[in-house]
């Protein structure tokens, strides 16, 4: 990736959290970019600070109909991208017995089909960017989640739909992959808006500002993927092939620790 280039890119969930630093990060580096979240009021704030270089697009990534003509309509003279960051999120926990619907279906809604929605309306325009160079492809690159390795308490419905996430930009690859870089981000703990309702220790945590320099930094690799930090993947790695001692050993202590009994 030409990152002093001047590339055009497109971040959803631009408003807060890595979203917001992988925004300043570029536009830093005087990248051309299109931001998206359902705040227009701080996508405005946030496109004022470089405001030849930002310009806003609001939308809410799980509305079906808006996605599927959100460039045509809203942006009707933009010909390619270069790149895409989907960003936009939530964490939705789960407090058993009540298995909460409504925290699956916004999960999945805003997560995966989010995901979905926004590949299928970015993909007419990276695939006019198409490139013989390898490292000039255009890319998608999609912040899953580190939870979606193992079994984690009370992420029933947050850790399927990144789990759903990551399966989709994969299965993608094997469709595209000659054409465009499909990239799942796989990331530990951020200090973020999202992280801050947990109630639990977060080992290795990052700040947002060092999940984007990161994600960039790999990114400039074109990898298959990218463990963020590579220590929480390293860890959690080992204990996806040591199972029963996830289970019966990590999880319950992880339990007492929360009086959940
Ligand atoms: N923080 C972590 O530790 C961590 C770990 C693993 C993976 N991730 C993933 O990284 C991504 C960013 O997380 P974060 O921690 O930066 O979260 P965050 O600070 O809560 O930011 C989430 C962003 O998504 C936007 N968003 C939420 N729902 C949306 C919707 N329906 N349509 C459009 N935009 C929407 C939000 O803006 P509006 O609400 O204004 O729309 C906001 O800009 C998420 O996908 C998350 O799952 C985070």
């Amino acid at each position: 990736m030409e990152l002093t280039n001047q590339q055009k890119y497109w971040i959803t969930g631009a408003t807060s959290g890595i979203g917001r630093a992988l925004c300043i990060e570029l536009a830093q580096l005087e990248h051309k970019l299109i931001i998206s979240s359902r705040n227009a009021e701080e996508l405005g704030k946030l496109a004022l600070e470089y405001p030849k270089l930002i310009q806003i697009l609001p939308c809410d990534v799980s509305n079906n109909e808006e996605m599927a003509e959100l460039f045509s309509t809203k942006m009707p003279t933009l010909k390619n991208l270069d790149g895409i960051f989907l960003c936009a999120g939530v964490c939705e926990y789960i407090d058993l017995p009540k298995f909460n619907l409504d925290a699956f279906q916004k999960a999945v809604a805003i997560n995966y089909l989010g995901t979905v929605n926004s590949c299928a309306a970015a993909y007419p325009l990276l695939s006019n960017s198409v490139s013989d160079m390898p490292n000039k492809k255009p890319f998608i690159a999609g912040l899953c989640s580190m939870s979606s390795y193992l079994g984690f308490p009370r992420a029933e419905a947050y850790g399927a739909s990144k789990a759903a996430m990551a399966y989709f930009l994969n299965s993608l690859r094997a469709d595209i992959g000659d054409k465009i870089d499909v990239i799942p981000v796989y990331l530990g703990f951020v200090k973020t808006p999202m992280t801050a309702q947990n109630d639990f220790p977060m080992p290795f945590l990052i700040s947002p500002e060092e999940a984007a320099r990161g994600i960039l930094n790999k990114l400039t690799k074109r990898p298959l993927r990218i463990n963020l930090p590579w220590r929480l993947h390293a860890v959690l790695g080992t204990f996806s092939k040591l199972q029963r001692l996830w289970y019966q050993t990590i999880i319950p202590r992880m339990r007492r620790s929360r009086n959940v009994t």
